[in-house]
């Protein structure tokens, strides 16, 4: 057996009988959404800690769980936490939840994450509906031998974020009055943040924001067949268009401070999944 395939039954098997139900949406909470739990209706979680080798993040503010409830009627596993590839996890292990969750039974991947906002037009606490991404500049959770039983060798790409998806949370958007712009988005590995150069070089090549998540992770459930959504926060603009450096603490600021109307959107897009 594969041994990233037999990682992810593993930690499958140690926790199966605790999963409540079979959800329908898997949603990765981002910066900010750490406390989108509050809002629903809780039915079990589960701590990475309690999951054997499971990756656990080390980035204050990411500690995590997996927390089971309902967002209207629908059966949702949320991912409180999730570990970065600059942490020094292999990129299969930045992956695993995501596989997880798929043979948890959830059909949808829900990606949330903060980023730089690059195209000029975008300011800080927009969020960005993601209609496509750019991988190349991080590795690819792929490499290796393929796991047969998820998907095949060399997976289509055209459509990674769901247009039916898309059409649903751009329509919860506008009827609930959130700005909602649109774009590409890029996983660069950080830690450290991007150079005022590599911002001119990334806004060259079309990119509208920028993070150090959320693309691998796209990639997987791509590779799997799950249907994949995503909206990034743009927590600030991204280096050399202000004057200010940034700092992890102003970035994780930002990204509370527009946390209420993220949960919002995400609540409203999640129950227009139904
Ligand atoms: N760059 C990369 N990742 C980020 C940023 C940024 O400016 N802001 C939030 N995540």
């Amino acid at each position: 057996m594969n041994q990233v395939y037999q990682k992810v039954i593993d930690c499958y098997e140690s926790i199966k009988d605790r999963i409540p139900f079979t959800p329908k949406v898997a949603l990765v909470l981002g910066s900010g959404l750490g406390n989108y739990a509050d809002s629903m209706d809780v039915k079990a979680e589960i701590d990475y800690s309690e999951i054997k080798d499971f990756p656990v993040s080390t980035v204050p503010g990411h500690a995590g769980k997996f927390i089971f409830g309902y967002v209207g009627e629908v059966p949702v596993v949320c991912m409180k936490g999730r570990v970065h590839y600059y942490e020094g996890y292999p990129i299969t292990d930045v992956v695993l939840p995501a596989r997880l969750m798929k043979m948890m039974g959830a059909e949808i991947l829900f990606l949330t994450n903060a980023s730089g906002g690059i195209n000029a037009s975008f300011g800080a606490a927009d969020f960005m509906l993601i209609t496509d991404h750019i991988s190349i500049f991080a590795p690819n959770p792929l490499i290796g031998e393929n796991i047969e039983e998820l998907g095949c060798r060399f997976p289509d790409m055209s459509t990674v974020y769901n247009v039916e998806l898309q059409q649903k949370i751009r329509k919860a958007a506008a009827d609930n009055g959130i700005l909602l712009k649109e774009g590409i988005y890029a996983q660069l590995t950080g830690p450290s943040f991007e150079a005022p150069a590599e911002i001119r070089l990334l806004r060259t090549l079309g990119i509208d924001a920028v993070g150090m998540s959320t693309v691998v992770e796209a990639i997987a459930a791509n590779h799997m067949g799950m249907k994949i959504c995503g909206i990034s926060c743009v927590a600030n603009l991204a280096a050399g268009m202000t004057a200010n450096p940034l700092t992890h603490d102003e970035v994780q600021a930002a990204a509370d401070a527009a946390a209420p109307l993220f949960q919002k959107l995400i609540t409203e897009s999640i129950i227009a999944f139904a």
